[in-house]
């Protein structure tokens, strides 16, 4: 696979074994930091509890995997941190910005430091792969067109792309598609990324070929992973496993050491 183009974030990496809401000393500060978070759908009689009490630190370069059975509130989970959500109850503090009671436009440009791969890949149909990707810098200061150009192909190259660079949406496979998202996430050089199955559509080589680049994203660039999965063949990539059950948060148990 082909490298990865560099975002100019450093190379400090995080502890990558911070478990559950405690920080170890000396450690760098947390990029998502949820203190008994709980949220609520619906009105009145309707009126439904979907996260319970959820406490979660992540730290650069930490992947953390987050599985659980359907409904049970991961979507909802990711869509907070990301700031897509207006916090109800309890603490959401990412890159040591608080979200509680924040306005639309400051989570707007929190946003911009989060890559998030979501389920629908969200592509803008009469633009290329290349032009899809390319978007995903568009706010980034400082780079000519020409070089979010090239990096776009880079990205794309790194996700197995790179024959594909001209074509439209609708001329790619649902596993190209979602790989297509993916590289527009990552060429935010986000220091966040959050994704919810980003594997779902892929074939095993394909799933495994994009959670390791995602891995080394998070290594080389510092950048902490929240992914949401259901594909049990990837689970090994994570420094930390966390099962939600009912909107409530456990830690699985340690993963065996991959590398
Ligand atoms: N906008 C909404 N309005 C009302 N209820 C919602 C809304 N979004 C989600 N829910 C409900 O909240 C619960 C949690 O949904 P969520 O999408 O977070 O689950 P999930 O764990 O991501 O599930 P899946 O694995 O199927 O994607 C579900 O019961 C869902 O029906
Ligand atoms: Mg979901």
């Amino acid at each position: 696979m082909a490298a990865l183009p560099s975002n100019g974030n450093g190379t400090e990496q995080g502890d990558g074994n911070g478990n559950g809401a405690s920080s170890p000393p000396g450690a760098v500060a947390p990029m998502v930091d949820l203190q008994e978070l709980c949220h609520w759908y619906g009105e009145g009689e309707m009126r439904r509890q979907v996260l319970q009490r959820v406490d979660l630190r992540i730290h650069p370069g930490e992947v953390v995997l987050l599985t659980g059975p359907s409904g049970c509130g991961k979507t909802t989970l990711l869509t907070l941190v990301g700031g897509l959500r207006q916090v109800q109850q309890g603490r959401v503090t990412v890159m040591g910005k608080a979200l509680e009671g924040s306005s639309r436009r400051r989570r707007q440009q929190l946003r911009r430091h989060i890559g998030m791969i979501f389920q629908g890949h969200n592509l803008l149909r009469c633009l290329t792969a290349e032009q899809n990707v390319q978007m995903g810098s568009d706010l980034l200061p400082g780079l000519s067109y020409r070089a979010r150009r090239d990096q776009a192909r880079e990205w794309l190259r790194a996700v197995g792309l790179g024959d594909h660079l001209g074509k439209l949406p609708h001329d790619l496979s649902g596993g190209q598609k979602q790989r297509v998202a993916i590289a527009r996430a990552l060429a935010a050089h986000p220091k966040l990324l959050l994704a919810d199955e980003p594997t779902a559509a892929l074939d095993s080589r394909s799933g495994r070929e994009v959670v390791d680049l995602l891995k080394r994203l998070a290594r080389e660039q510092s950048c902490a992973v929240l992914m949401v999965t259901h594909d049990p063949r990837i689970l090994d990539v994570a420094d930390r496993l966390v099962e939600m059950e009912d909107g409530r948060l456990r830690v699985a148990p340690p993963l065996l050491a991959t590398s």
